[in-house]
């Protein structure tokens, strides 16, 4: 196959930042994506209905005028939020999800929920109103072994809050492992999961790869080749409890190079293709619309994208660097070729 026509697809989980880099950040989304659900985890966090409608503003004037993205906001748990918030939020229409990050678990996760008891009453106004809640899934502790991180967190956290609210929607967003895998696939309709495309294409030897590659590095990190192989089976299986989200993380070539370099790999701007490169290895690209295009609208409750895109087998290098405000960001797969390129 050489080409491939699918429907406009979305990315339902996006970190664009803020202020002058989203002008270099957000048409790579909007270059092929009709929506992005937009992380929450600015400095200060996205805590309110308000200030998430005026970030909307700003990636709005940024998005090019030929291009139809709309930007899906969502807002940051926090030990504080309001339960009147979500019903602001929901009355809103433009904010989607509350994204939950244990305290300290990644990037800007400061302000995250130090114990999730805190927030019962905000998880009962979600459940009520059907306000989905996006969780980093990893325990934050420091006694558990890095790569265990997701599975524990499935055991210690999302079994009890599944129980305690059983008909809250939950996204547990960019799953490593096969337990995570194999948890969702067997959860009911309204417990689903995103994937990037990292987690698709490389397992942890590619951080180590000659010398440390820092530009391989997101949390939830990279995991053996057995759990890689879990995740290519869930997808491949058409499931609809697994859509695309990229998790694409951008942060500059300094803070990513350095002596505690930050989690975060960089895809917006060849998304597309590093799925459909992904499919492909697994034999699986019949199954790519599904996952991209359909899965994560049904789960949203919005209309699916009705305008297609088209992928050709067409070789192209990815450059070395974006621009990136007055540095530089170094995409994935920098000054490497993709054999898939949108039409
Ligand atoms: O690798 C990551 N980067 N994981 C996250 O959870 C946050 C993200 C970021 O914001 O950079
Ligand atoms: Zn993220």
């Amino acid at each position: 196959m050489d080409k491939l026509t699918i429907t406009q697809p979305d990315d339902w989980h996006l970190h664009v930042r803020d202020a002058e880099v989203l002008k270099t950040v957000v048409p790579h989304s909007a270059r092929c994506f009709g929506r992005a659900i937009i992380m929450p985890n600015l400095k200060p966090p996205v805590t309110t209905t308000t200030q998430a409608l005026a970030y909307r503003q700003r990636i709005q004037a940024v998005t090019p005028e030929n291009r139809n993205f709309q930007a899906l906001m969502t807002l940051y748990l926090t030990d504080n939020t309001d339960p009147q918030e979500i019903q602001k939020a929901k009355d809103s229409t433009a904010i989607h999800a509350v994204k939950y990050y244990p305290a300290g678990a990644t990037t800007n996760s400061d302000s995250g929920v130090t114990d999730l008891s805190k927030t019962y009453a905000v998880l009962e106004a979600m459940q009520t109103l059907g306000m989905p809640l996006l969780l980093h899934g990893e325990v934050t502790d420091s006694q558990v072994d890095v790569f265990d991180r997701e599975a524990v967190f499935i055991d210690k956290i999302l079994i009890p809050l599944i129980k305690r609210f059983p008909s809250l929607k939950i996204v547990l967003e960019h799953i490593t492992t096969r337990q995570a895998a194999e948890f969702i696939g067997a959860a009911p309709e309204h417990i689903a999961a995103t994937i990037t495309p990292q987690h698709l294409l490389y397992n942890r030897n590619e951080i180590f790869k000659g010398g440390i590659r820092p530009h391989y590095f997101c949390l939830p990190v990279l995991k053996r080749e057995q759990h890689r192989q879990a995740l290519l089976d869930a997808v491949s299986s058409g499931n609809r409890k697994f859509f695309l989200g990229t998790d694409s993380a951008p942060h500059s070539q300094a803070n990513k190079e350095n002596a505690c370099g930050c989690a975060g790999i960089y895809s917006a701007h060849a998304a597309i293709e590093f799925y459909a490169e992904a499919f492909e290895q697994a034999g699986a690209l019949d199954k790519l619309e599904g996952f991209a295009s359909f899965y994560g609208a049904d789960f949203y409750g919005l209309p699916r994208n009705t305008s297609k895109i088209t992928l050709l087998k067409q070789a192209w290098t990815i450059p070395d660097y974006y621009h990136f405000n007055d540095e530089k960001l170094i995409p994935l797969n920098a000054n490497q070729t993709m054999r898939w390129q949108l039409g």
